[in-house]
């Protein structure tokens, strides 16, 4: 099953899965998005006991997701900075650029399983081509907290391809870093499919594919497997 496929097929089961179990109920309207919104959101949000959600959903009629093919680990680079704040829209005024909505899945390789309370670090390049490293603002860096559905969800400039200072052109990624509770810590980049600018040196499976929302925003959705420890 490719990338592409199992994110269509996790998404599709997630919806199911969320109705069958009335979890939007429980959270008053629509409970992954009052989860993501912020430290106001996250205090309303119903707690979650072990971290971990299982996606069989019972006697739904859902099958368990099968194959759940681990995240590989790729290069952090020198530019991570740790306490980036839990921002959901890393815009910033004054940059121009191409919108691009992303949604992050957290699951673990231990029944495929939904990850709640996973840590998600991201960051990325300005429009600039550089990095924010002035420790401040960190700008275009965000550090969120899935919820009940596992997910967490940005709204970003799609970054740019940009020659490090070596001239080596690196094409448009972010870097992640993913932990959670009785799991090892993924830290990768995820690239474009399609880019002219792509080398081929992330596997597959570290390629985002976009399509475009019906407000003609760019989105994608990537899936993390985690391992069990
Ligand atoms: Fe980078």
């Amino acid at each position: 099953m490719t990338q592409e496929e199992f994110r269509n097929k996790t998404r599709r089961e997630l919806m199911l899965g969320l109705s069958a179990v009335g979890i939007a109920a429980l959270t008053g309207c629509d409970g992954a998005r009052s989860w993501r919104e912020g430290s106001e959101g996250r205090g309303a949000a119903p707690p979650i006991d072990t971290g971990l959600l299982d996606t069989s959903w019972g006697d739904s009629g859902i099958e368990e997701v099968s194959d759940c093919e681990l995240t590989r680990n790729f290069a952090e680079g020198p530019f991570y900075q740790d306490g980036a704040p839990a921002r959901v829209d890393l815009r910033t005024a004054g940059e121009l650029g191409t919108d691009l909505r992303m949604t992050l899945v957290v699951r673990s390789e231990r029944g495929c399983r939904l990850v709640g309370d996973a840590q998600v670090d991201l960051w990325h390049v300005m429009q600039t081509g550089l990095y924010d490293l002035d420790g401040k603002d960190m700008h275009y860096r965000c550090n969120l907290q899935t919820g009940f559905d596992g997910q967490v969800e940005i709204t970003t400039l799609r970054p740019i391809s940009y020659y490090t200072e070596t001239g080596k052109l690196m094409p448009s990624h972010f870097h992640l870093k993913v932990s959670a509770d009785g799991h090892d810590t993924v830290t990768t980049q995820l690239r474009f499919a399609n880019d002219p600018d792509d080398d081929g040196e992330v596997p597959d499976s570290l390629l985002l594919e976009t399509t475009t929302g019906s407000d003609g925003v760019q989105q994608t959705t990537y899936v993390v497997t985690l391992a069990a420890r």
